[in-house]
């Protein structure tokens, strides 16, 4: 039988409706961000489960929305929401004049669509002058990766996060003291010195040792710290910190999960580095967000910092989110 000219037709596919993300939007797109977030925590179960609820991820939103001159783009199909964008510019002159999407600022049901909502929020953010854009995507979708990508992003950075139970450590690792501060305080500077070099040209301030030395002269007791040092032939030869993961300000709204402790610093003077002090250093820090009753240890790493990007996923940190950056009209 022929079929007729009506039933032959395709049913025309939903157009897809671009707009600013206004407050209206913010609870259909909580319910978006929600399951994006399932999506990840099956990759990444040591994430938080709290935003798997939309009540929590509308939380982060109005927050985010909240924020001075944040703005997106949200998108729908036959009324029925499908992606959104949301961005805000951080102040700090580190970033350039900046828009940064945070870990709960997208989601989308089609990677693609990422583009379309890039482009349609990109527009006010150039024309406002926020040339310096940066995103924080889930590591584990590499379609939505690949979107940035393909929108001109590189990879700068990369959040990693891994179970909190102890390692065997061979260098000689302990607490350290109000006499370690001298050493310490030159360990502070080996981070901006090498990170300002090739291949990471990071802008962060290098700082003085004089400041450093103020710093942990003022600190070194905080009990929010917990300090080590390494040595080898009774030589301080690197140090490393950890805290609860509320202390840093880079881990936010659904990248924070809760009960975690930070790996916030670790550093070897050159001549020392890659005969396993790092790893000593970090399996300390590890050790003992175990034992202070933390779920999962975070950090994270520029990727171009050749050291770190090698040594803490060698001690078994795997990636959450990674960091993209795209610098327009230079
Ligand atoms: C990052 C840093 C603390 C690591 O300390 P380190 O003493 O050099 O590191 P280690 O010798 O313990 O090596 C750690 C791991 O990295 C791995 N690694 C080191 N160099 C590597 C290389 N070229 N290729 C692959 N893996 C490498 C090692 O295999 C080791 O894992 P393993 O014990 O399973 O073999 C140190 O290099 C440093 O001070 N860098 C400058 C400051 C900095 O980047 N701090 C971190 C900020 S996020």
């Amino acid at each position: 039988m022929t079929p007729t000219p009506a039933a032959r037709r395709v049913p025309a596919m939903p157009r897809t409706e671009l707009r600013p993300l206004t407050a209206a939007d913010l609870a259909a797109c909580a319910m978006l961000l929600a399951d994006r977030h399932r999506r990840h925590r099956v990759a990444q179960p040591l994430l938080s489960a709290r935003f798997e609820d939309a009540a929590a991820t509308l939380a982060e939103l109005t927050a985010a929305y909240g924020t001075p001159h944040a703005s997106g783009a949200v998108a729908y199909r036959a009324g029925v929401p499908v992606g959104f964008v949301l961005g805000a510019p951080k102040p700090s002159p580190l970033w350039g004049p900046n828009i940064w999407v945070e870990a709960a600022g997208l989601a989308v049901t089609n990677p693609e669509l990422m583009r379309d909502l890039y482009a349609a929020a990109a527009a006010r953010w150039v024309d406002e002058g926020r040339t310096a854009h940066y995103v924080v995507v889930p590591a584990h979708d590499a379609e939505l990766v690949r979107a940035w990508f393909r929108l001109g992003f590189g990879q700068q950075h990369a959040h990693a996060i891994r179970p909190a139970t102890a390692m065997p450590a061979g260098l000689s690792v302990r607490r350290a003291t109000r006499a370690d501060i001298p050493a310490l305080a030159q360990l502070d500077l080996e981070l901006p010195r090498h990170q300002g070099q090739s291949p990471t040209f990071s802008a962060g301030p290098p700082g003085t040792l004089e400041e450093a030395v103020a710093e942990w002269t003022a600190d070194i007791d905080n009990p929010a710290y917990a300090t080590f040092v390494a040595e080898a032939d009774g030589q301080v030869i690197g140090s490393a910190v950890g805290c609860a993961l509320e202390k840093s300000s880079a881990h936010l709204s659904l990248a924070r999960p809760e009960r975690a402790g930070f790996l916030g610093f670790a550093a070897v003077f050159p001549h020392a580095r890659g005969v396993g002090a790092g790893r000593a250093l970090g399996t300390a820090v590890i050790d003992w967000a175990a034992s202070a009753g933390f779920d999962s240890v975070v950090t994270d790493w520029r990727v171009t910092n050749l050291l770190s990007s090698r040594a803490w996923p060698a001690l078994g940190f795997t990636e959450t989110f990674l960091r993209l950056h795209r610098l327009i009209r230079y």
